[in-house]
């Protein structure tokens, strides 16, 4: 039997998972590695030190299970998408530290694009807003930083990427430099009607096209590792940046289908089918996956506090134990207090992007205790869903159903999923195999490889672990978000 190995590297750790022929997991490694935060606002990764978490995981996860990189059909990568690599090409050492899509510093970069009056243009043509989250004015400072740096990069002795295509580069030895169409789309330099970097928008932010990567279907060639990483050659031949690969993943490959994923934050997609919607609502346009060399669009919106939520309940509050104890406690909150929780730690971000406000908690009684702060976290959640889902939904009239797919940490509370459902008023479907990034970029691999089945073959073994359906009353559920409507109103507004 053939096994493809899937690598998940993420913001705050790396995972290696091997897959066995039936796409099952048989084998886990994870390592997480520091972070740095040299300034307010910046947050930085070492790339040494991402390459060694990729590449100790990797050879764990084969030692663990005993399995040879021979028994390998190929690799398949997901990863933290927008973070910023430069490097040099002739040594593979990093111009800098790799700068994460957390990272704020290139406020003004973005600022003196509006000013000059881009903005509707990079919308236009990227499907983001102007905004330092994605890798565009990221790589624009680096370059700033070393004034040789330009002229080395437009020479092609620098190399710009996102995470996917520095580990390429460095697993097949620098032999490829390549990415896939959703790691591109992250990047406000790819015009994603095109299908290609924009040469107007690299040419704004003085980022030579020179040192970008040839951008690839997320199921493709990408390159062999060189054999001393792994004791043999494997073939990578999957990659998609880690949201998209939870899309698919969950194979939300008909136009309807919503992903969301519930970490630290929560990053919710719609596949919109083959033509990019436009969002009056603040969402990104984003490619969902590309395939045959074709592009799927999504409509994306991330909310930066879900999990996060409990965290602050465990470790701010003192108020549980075990994040997994939160379903329990709000299940026990009185019925007739009505708290609120606005959870606007670092701001408020899709649809309203607000940076600056801060959270608030309304409703507070002599009687409030630690069960009604618990239910207030979780529900601020599927508010918070809700209005990602409000808003996805204004974009989009044409599609009258949307199926809700859930994954990630907080998907596997009964009672945030219920909760959820009820506010939305729709159906919730919660997956029985939930680790859907993985499994994505997994699924890229072995179909690439010939050993996985094809896109509706795939789509046919999603298997449901639980159907949630509202259980609240229309009128009570109306009352509900209006309230949170005007919540938020009020911390924006303070
Ligand atoms: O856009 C950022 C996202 O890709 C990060 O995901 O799971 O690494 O926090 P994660």
């Amino acid at each position: 039997m053939k096994f493809i190995l899937a690598i998940d590297q993420g913001t705050t750790s790396t995972r290696a998972v091997l897959f066995d022929g039936d796409m099952q997991a048989v084998g886990t490694a994870q390592q997480e590695f520091p972070q740095y935060f040299p300034k307010a606002g910046w947050v930085e990764h070492d790339l040494d030190e991402i390459w060694d978490s990729v590449v100790a995981t990797c050879r764990q996860v084969l030692a663990q299970t005993g399995i040879t990189a021979a028994d390998l059909a190929g690799i398949g990568i997901t990863n933290q998408r927008e973070t910023t690599a430069v490097w040099d090409k002739a040594t593979g050492a990093p111009l800098h530290r790799a700068i994460v899509w957390q990272d704020r510093r290139t406020v003004e970069i973005c600022e003196a694009l509006r000013g000059g009056g881009h903005e509707d243009m990079i919308r236009h043509k990227t499907g983001l807003l102007l905004d330092p989250y994605f890798s565009g004015t990221k790589a624009s400072w680096i370059l700033d930083q070393n004034p040789e740096a330009r002229d080395r990069a437009a020479r092609g002795e620098l190399l710009f990427g996102t995470i996917d295509s520095f580990l390429i580069w460095r697993l097949t030895g620098g032999a490829s430099h390549v990415t896939d169409a959703t790691n591109a789309s992250r990047t406000m330099l790819y015009d994603i009607r095109e299908g290609a970097w924009s040469e107007e928008i690299c040419g704004l932010l003085q980022v030579p096209m020179a040192m970008l990567p040839e951008v690839k279907d997320c199921a493709a060639d990408f390159g062999i590792t060189v054999p001393e990483i792994l004791g043999e050659a494997v073939p990578i031949l999957g990659v998609a940046g880690d949201q998209q690969a939870a899309g698919i993943g969950q194979a939300c490959f008909a136009p309807g289908m919503m992903k969301s994923t519930y970490g630290t934050g929560c990053f919710a997609l719609l596949n919109t089918g083959e033509t990019p919607v436009v969002s009056h609502n603040r969402l990104l346009t984003t490619v969902a996956y590309q395939l045959g060399g074709k592009p799927t669009y999504a409509l994306e919106g991330s909310i930066f506090i879900a999990g996060a939520a409990v965290q602050w309940l465990r470790d701010g509050l003192g108020l549980l134990e075990d994040a997994a104890q939160s379903g329990a406690l709000a299940r026990q909150a009185d019925p007739e207090q009505d708290v609120l929780l606005v959870p606007a730690f670092t701001g408020l971000g899709a649809p309203y992007w607000q940076p600056e406000c801060r959270g608030a908690v309304f409703g507070l009684t002599r009687g409030t205790g630690p069960a009604e702060m618990a239910r207030a976290a979780l529900q601020s959640v599927a508010y918070q869903t809700r209005d990602l889902w409000e808003a996805m939904r204004a974009d989009w009239p044409e599609e009258t159903h949307v199926t809700l797919r859930v994954d990630g940490g907080m998907s596997a509370s009964d009672w945030t999923m219920q909760s959820l459902s009820d506010l939305l008023g729709a159906a919730v479907d919660r997956p029985k195999m939930q680790e859907t990034t993985v499994l994505g970029a997994g699924w890229l691999a072995g179909m690439q490889a010939g050993i996985y089945p094809d896109q509706a073959g795939f789509a046919a073994t999603w298997a449901l672990d639980r159907k949630f359906t509202p259980q609240m009353a229309p009128a009570q559920r109306d009352a509900a978000y209006g309230r949170w409507q005007r919540a938020v109103q009020a911390v924006i507004g303070v």
